[in-house]
């Protein structure tokens, strides 16, 4: 099953019944496996998640912790892009130049890399001792 393929099919299971938005993610790890994720959201608003962070989730339960390849796709009339905390979460486990493809269930496609998406990423090189 391509990246493509396992976005739209777990974006069914989305549980978006607030706002009505169906997210699917699915990215490619270091070993090839692809794992995938939707968004699930709750009545007590914040407590939603996103797709890639559920995606990530199942990755890292899995022992994986480097992603190589990403794609999202959502019923939006333009691609669907990773919200600030997501682009956070996937530069945790990506290099800054994986690619993110964005998509429509329509077809239409954008694709950026990490470091595209997040410049000037928090990373641990901050927090290195002066
Ligand atoms: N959402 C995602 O799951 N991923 C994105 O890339 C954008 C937004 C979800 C969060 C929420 O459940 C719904 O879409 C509307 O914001």
């Amino acid at each position: 099953m391509s990246l493509k393929e396992a976005a739209l099919k777990v974006r069914a299971n989305a549980y978006a019944p607030y706002s009505n938005f169906q997210v699917g993610a699915a990215i490619q790890a270091r070993s090839g496996v692809i794992y995938a994720g939707c968004n699930v959201e709750n009545v007590a608003y914040p407590e939603g998640t996103c797709a890639e962070a559920g995606a990530i989730a199942a990755m890292v339960a899995a022992g994986e912790t480097e992603l190589t390849e990403v794609y999202v796709v959502a019923g939006s009339p333009m691609p669907v892009t990773p919200c600030g905390g997501c682009r956070q979460k996937l530069a945790e486990f990506g290099k800054s130049d994986v690619r993110v493809t964005m998509a429509t269930t329509g077809g239409v496609e954008q694709v950026m890399t990490l470091a595209e998406l997040l410049p000037g990423a928090f990373t641990q090189d901050h927090m290195a001792e002066e």
